[in-house]
């Protein structure tokens, strides 16, 4: 049986107060009511890890971060490193968000660095890949999700495949309120097992943790979620106030 994850990406919000706030307010709910199939992982921005660490620790919450950099340490100014956000007390990243792509240029050579040195110092990883609409709508879908794993995942090997998940975030419906539609996304995650297979190891796909991400909600978590071969989400807006994403956790509930 694959890990059903729900995971919640903060993106640039929340100061500290406003995230222990909604961290607390988090694990009140998931204390009240623990989820019994699915692992539920919160990515604050950076400054926030350490005091939202302490707010879930006795919990079943696990950490992330949203990035790191691909060196382990030096003269990089303004950048974070793998070891930081560890002893900040996450223990999962995301690497190659389609924002990180966009706005920071990261390429598939810098995200399979960051991977390598995330798995190098003992974090799992939230591993991005999506279409942007252009390239959908040219039926390019799957030359540029099947070139982003290829590429973000080379050298990887069957037994580091274990600490990555993929999600898969169509870059045209992420914080536009279109998410794709079950069979769209459904499709895409199917090829990427395909695609597993294919580079990394015979019937490996089948074993990889595959998210959907891309305006995902309380409306339309379920109908995903019961996809075959979505295994959980991972929320941007929704996350961003504990009932929705509480909402989120409880449709996965339902239909895992
Ligand atoms: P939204 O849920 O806001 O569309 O964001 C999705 C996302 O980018 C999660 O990483």
């Amino acid at each position: 049986m694959r890990k059903k994850i729900i995971a919640g990406n903060w993106k640039m919000h929340k100061t500290n107060p406003e995230a222990i706030r909604l961290a607390e307010q988090l694990r009140k709910k998931l204390e009240k009511n623990p989820p019994q199939k699915s692992k539920v992982i919160i990515c604050p921005p950076f400054t926030a890890l350490s005091v939202v660490s302490e707010v879930i620790k006795y919990s079943s919450l696990e950490l992330g971060a949203q990035n790191i950099f691909w060196e382990e340490e030096g003269a990089y100014t303004g950048e974070i490193s793998a070891k930081m956000i560890k002893s900040a007390g996450a223990r999962w990243v995301i690497i190659g968000h389609s924002e990180r792509r966009k706005y920071f240029k990261e390429d598939e050579n810098t995200i399979n660095k960051k991977i390598r040195l995330a798995l190098q110092n003992k974090l799992k990883v939230i591993f991005c890949v999506g279409e942007t609409l252009e390239e959908r709508e040219q039926n390019l879908t799957k030359d540029i999700v099947g070139n982003q794993v290829e590429w973000g995942l080379k050298g990887i090997t069957p037994a580091e495949l274990k600490n990555i998940v993929i999600a898969y975030e169509p870059v045209w419906a992420i914080g536009t309120g279109k998410n794709a539609t079950p069979e769209q996304a459904e499709e895409v995650h199917a090829f990427i097992r395909d695609i597993l297979d294919a580079l990394i190891e015979d019937n490996v796909g089948e074993t990889v943790t595959i998210l959907y991400g891309g305006s995902v909600k309380p409306e339309n978590a379920e109908g995903l979620l019961a996809q075959p071969d979505i295994d959980g989400a991972l929320v941007g807006g929704a996350c961003l106030k504990a009932d929705s994403f509480y909402k989120i956790i409880q449709a996965g509930e339902k239909v895992f």
